[in-house]
């Protein structure tokens, strides 16, 4: 694994691979690596010629009372687990390499990123377009692995390439959890002890709702209730927001539709740390089929 610092680096890496007729996957990231995001760096390894992993902590996505300089980091840690996975290029760019002056010219992707996150982050998403615009424009074609907890930048970076015609491929990548259901997440590192259990909240009301469902529930607003009254239970907890939305665009629904891809996504804030997580679903000849693993009881 080579680690790049440099723009033009990266982007004659990328060239001269798909010159040879081979293929590029980019996974970009904020660092403090996961199992989520070693997952995103397999997945890309299994089908892919050559590997690029992006580690930056892009300042344009954080509101200014937000995490940025608390945002953890660990980059020799990083190096050392990417280059176990097999990545190629570990792309670290400084914020003067990525923005060596205040742009004048940044993406917005509407509506899709207007509702769940963008009501608390209204900048939030704005940053996130314009820097994974940067990446693609850097890396070039190639296959562009996300991780599905976070489902609405998937939705987001999803249009942003349909409509800018981008010639990447995007693939979102199941969430990998702990064993208690949690998602994982870089932001866990702020969790504190008792904080830790309470965040185990956000799984069990998303499967508590998709048992809802499985039981036969169609309306959106009761499956939504029971989601709302589990996190209600949960003292250390806040509830920002619980919907129940198409996957495809995000649009909120009364009543889930046979054969449409839903979503369930919920924020929470747990002690001081925001959190947040999801279940795909899809109702099918009545059964409901979710993205989200059944734990065994302890
Ligand atoms: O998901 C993230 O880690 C970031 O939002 C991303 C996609 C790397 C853009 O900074």
């Amino acid at each position: 694994m080579i680690t790049l610092e440099h723009i033009a680096a990266v982007r004659a890496q990328c060239d001269e691979v798909r010159r040879a007729g081979k293929t590029v996957a980019l996974v970009p990231t904020m660092g403090f690596f996961h199992e989520g995001h070693l997952t995103l760096m397999r997945t890309a390894r299994a089908a892919h010629d050559l590997v690029a992993v992006s580690l930056f902590v892009n300042p344009t996505q954080f509101g200014p009372t937000e995490d940025l300089a608390a945002y953890p980091r660990d980059p020799e840690g990083d190096t050392r687990a990417a280059a176990n996975e097999g990545v190629d290029i570990l792309f670290v760019p400084s914020v003067v390499e990525m923005y060596p002056r205040p742009g004048l010219t940044s993406v917005t992707v509407s509506e899709v990123a207007k509702g769940l996150c963008g009501i608390s982050r209204p900048h939030h998403f704005g940053g996130v377009a314009t820097v994974v615009t940067k990446l693609f424009s850097i890396v070039g074609p190639c296959t562009a692995y996300f991780g599905k907890k976070d489902f609405q930048q998937l939705v987001v970076v999803r249009r942003l390439v349909e409509d800018l015609n981008f010639p990447i491929e995007v693939v979102g990548v199941s969430t990998i959890r702990e064993p208690d259901g949690l998602a994982m997440s870089s932001r866990n590192a702020y969790l504190v002890r008792n904080e830790r259990q309470a965040a185990t909240v956000l799984f069990r009301a998303l499967s508590a709702a998709v048992e809802r469902m499985s039981g036969g529930e169609r309306d959106a607003s009761r499956v939504r209730a029971v989601a709302v009254d589990l996190i209600a239970a949960e003292p250390m907890a806040n509830l920002e927001y619980v919907e129940v939305v198409r996957a495809d665009d995000l649009a909120p629904v009364d009543q889930l539709a046979e054969g449409v891809e839903h979503v369930i996504a919920l924020a929470v804030r747990v002690g001081t740390t925001r959190l947040i997580d999801n279940a795909t679903f899809t109702v099918a000849a009545g059964a409901v089929n979710a993205d989200l693993p059944r734990l065994d009881p302890l």
